[in-house]
């Protein structure tokens, strides 16, 4: 089968090739799913670039995420699974076998089901960002007819906590940087977008709720000091991105604000919680409740440019087409 493949880690221009592999077959209780779409994530560049060290055992094919149909089944899995459309979540953890590849086999349970309705398009844009998002706003129970402040509304993790938020009945303000990020945190759902950078932020957002429950964080480093304006004692703070420099703790202004912190990383996100935030994934899109945001594509043997669009911070989220 034809993948992109690394086997050094690297630039991407240097150490991505696009290679003939053999097709891999699924274990006991896994399955082989011939992928359409492979969506790329910021984890996915820093695994190739070297910056979050993983063991390497000859190639590595990289992506977590991808779409497609299931074409076979190992021991134990029901042949009902056969010709079933999928979306694809950590494909590449663990293993070789990432999304960037004509075939990928992946544990039963990481192949879920894709409605009728949601497209290929969305279905490969959906693993990474939206368990991360699932976990941020729910890890700490629900947040049904309460506020919800998600930083970032427009970034890929951004865009599917407002989703899954309003989903659950919360009531969500969002920031960004600019007019077309308000544009799509608005199309998702939130109801008061405010431009992060500009004075007058803070004021608008405690304006329009002086009790959110989750603030969802990618960005602590910057944005501590509005967090800590707006937190309160049933407030929890869930950061989900580490910049290059860490935040100093302002003690007693946490202590002041009563505040609570959760950090996710997906990786180490429980398996039955990771399940359950799939399956809660699963119904939202039944309901029609998630969308994609805009997708630049590019051909699999493109895939180290599609690397370097995700790492200078493209707009929406990039894609492989799978030939
Ligand atoms: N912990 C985990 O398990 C996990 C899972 C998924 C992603 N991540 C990490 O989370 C980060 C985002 O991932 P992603 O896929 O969502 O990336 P993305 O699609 O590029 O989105 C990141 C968003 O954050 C916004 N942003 C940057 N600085 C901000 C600030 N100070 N305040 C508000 N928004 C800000 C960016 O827009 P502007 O710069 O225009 O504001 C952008 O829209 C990456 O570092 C990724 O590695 C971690």
């Amino acid at each position: 089968m034809k993948a992109a493949l690394y086997r050094t880690v690297g630039a991407a221009a240097d150490v991505i090739r696009l290679e003939e592999v053999e097709r891999p077959e699924p274990g006991p209780g896994e399955v082989r799913v011939r992928l359409r779409l492979s969506g790329v994530n910021p984890t996915d560049w820093k695994a190739r670039a070297g910056a979050t060290p993983r063991p390497l055992e000859g190639f590595q094919i990289p992506h977590h995420d991808g779409a497609g149909e299931i074409d076979a089944v190992g021991e134990g899995v029901p042949a009902g699974r056969l010709g079933e459309r999928v979306w694809i979540w950590l494909a590449a953890a663990g293993q070789r076998w990432g999304t960037a590849a004509q075939w990928t086999v992946v544990p039963a349970a990481r192949a879920t089901p894709l409605p009728p309705g949601a497209s290929y398009e969305l279905g490969a844009c959906l693993g990474v960002p939206a368990l991360t998002a699932h976990r941020c706003l729910f890890a700490d129970g629900p947040v049904s007819e309460r506020d919800v402040l998600v930083a970032g509304g427009a970034g890929a993790v951004g865009h599917f906590a407002i989703e899954l938020a309003r989903w659950s009945g919360a009531r969500v303000a969002a920031t960004v940087s600019g007019e077309a990020k308000a544009e799509l945190a608005r199309r998702a759902g939130a109801e008061l977008v405010v431009n992060y950078r500009q004075p007058g932020a803070q004021a608008e957002l405690q304006r329009f709720s002086s009790r959110f429950v989750r603030i969802v964080e990618v960005n602590l480093a910057a944005n501590l000091h509005l967090d800590l304006g707006l937190a309160g004692p049933e407030t929890v703070v869930v950061v989900y991105a580490a910049d290059l420099e860490d935040p100093v703790l302002p003690v007693r202004g946490c202590m002041g604000a009563n505040l609570v912190m959760r950090f996710v990383l997906l990786y180490g996100v429980p398996r039955p919680a990771l399940e359950d935030a799939a399956a809660a994934v699963h119904r939202a899109l039944v309901e029609n409740a998630l969308s994609a945001l805009p997708v630049v594509r590019f051909p699999l043997e493109r895939c180290a440019e599609a690397h370097e669009a995700v790492q200078s911070g493209a707009t929406g989220k990039v894609v492989l087409e799978i030939p």
